[in-house]
């Protein structure tokens, strides 16, 4: 039976990520912060107490693993706080910063001195096409910065773990799920363009991930994509032409 871990799996695409990965087959492990959520399926190994803020989340883990070594781990945790230019916020950018750019260096540290990961497996970031300067226009416009700054870290971290791990035979990509209806969304008022967006129930971006991930091979690592292709990405045509594949590999 093979192993995955879902780090940030307390609802959201993490919850359904860790739901699909225990219906398929795989003996899943799944992080939450607080304890007491119930929406995970009991077959799913849950590691509370795991807050990405924290230096120590990826020895935590590591001891929730009592030993077993993962073939697929996927980061998910994310934070989106919205900013303009006449209010910027130092505390959240930090927090954006900390979640989603500097906690995996660390969990991919812990888990790799932990001899967690096995040889061969896949290491997967979710970020988002947020994350992809190159996507970014005059059109779409500027603010929320630290959201897609930390998102562009992200990438920028995922692409060196593929450098360190590549004599390892572990594969790292990073991943744009799609637009999806979730609280992330909803808190900062995408809700409005769910449907002329094309946002879907994240158990729908779920399997579209899932399913993409299983079709990686090692000659993909260290690169982007959007497995749902380019109908959720409002500034892919602009940037990259019509006719787009699905899925679609995402320039950084
Ligand atoms: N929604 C979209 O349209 C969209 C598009 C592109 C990419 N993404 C990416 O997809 C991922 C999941 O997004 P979502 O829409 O499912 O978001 P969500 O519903 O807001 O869920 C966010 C998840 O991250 C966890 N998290 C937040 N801060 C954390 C921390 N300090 N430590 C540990 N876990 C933490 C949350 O746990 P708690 O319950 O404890 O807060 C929750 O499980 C994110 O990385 C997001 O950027 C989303």
């Amino acid at each position: 039976m093979p192993i995955s871990l879902v780090i940030g799996a307390s609802r959201g695409l993490g919850l359904e990520l860790a739901k699909t990965l225990a219906s398929d087959g795989y003996e899943t492990f799944a992080t939450v912060r607080s304890a007491g959520h119930t929406s995970l399926p009991s077959e799913v190994h849950t590691i509370e107490g795991v807050d990405l803020r924290n230096e120590n989340a990826g020895e935590l883990i590591v001891n929730g693993l009592k030993g077993k070594k993962l073939d697929l781990v996927i980061i998910n945790a994310g934070v989106f706080t919205k900013e303009t230019l006449d209010t910027p916020n130092f505390v959240d950018e930090v927090e954006m910063y900390k979640v989603v750019s500097i906690a995996p260096v660390f969990l991919a540290h812990h888990l790799w001195k932990a001899n967690a990961l096995s040889s061969p497996s896949k290491f997967i970031l979710i970020t988002t096409e947020g994350g992809s300067i190159s996507l970014r226009t005059k059109e779409e416009g500027g603010g929320n910065y630290a959201h897609h700054g930390s998102k562009a870290a992200a990438n920028m971290v995922g692409k060196l773990l593929s450098n360190d791990f590549y004599d390892k035979n572990i594969t790292v990509v990073m991943i744009h799920p799609g637009f999806m209806r979730t609280d992330m969304t909803k808190d900062v008022g995408f809700d409005q363009f769910y449907d002329s967006g094309g946002a879907v129930e994240p158990s729908v971006a779920a399997r579209s991930t899932i399913d993409f991930i299983s079709t990686l091979t090692h000659k993909q690592t260290g690169t982007f994509w959007a497995p749902r292709g380019p109908g959720d990405i409002g500034e892919a045509e602009r940037v990259l032409g019509k006719n787009l594949p699905t899925p679609l590999e995402l320039p950084w």
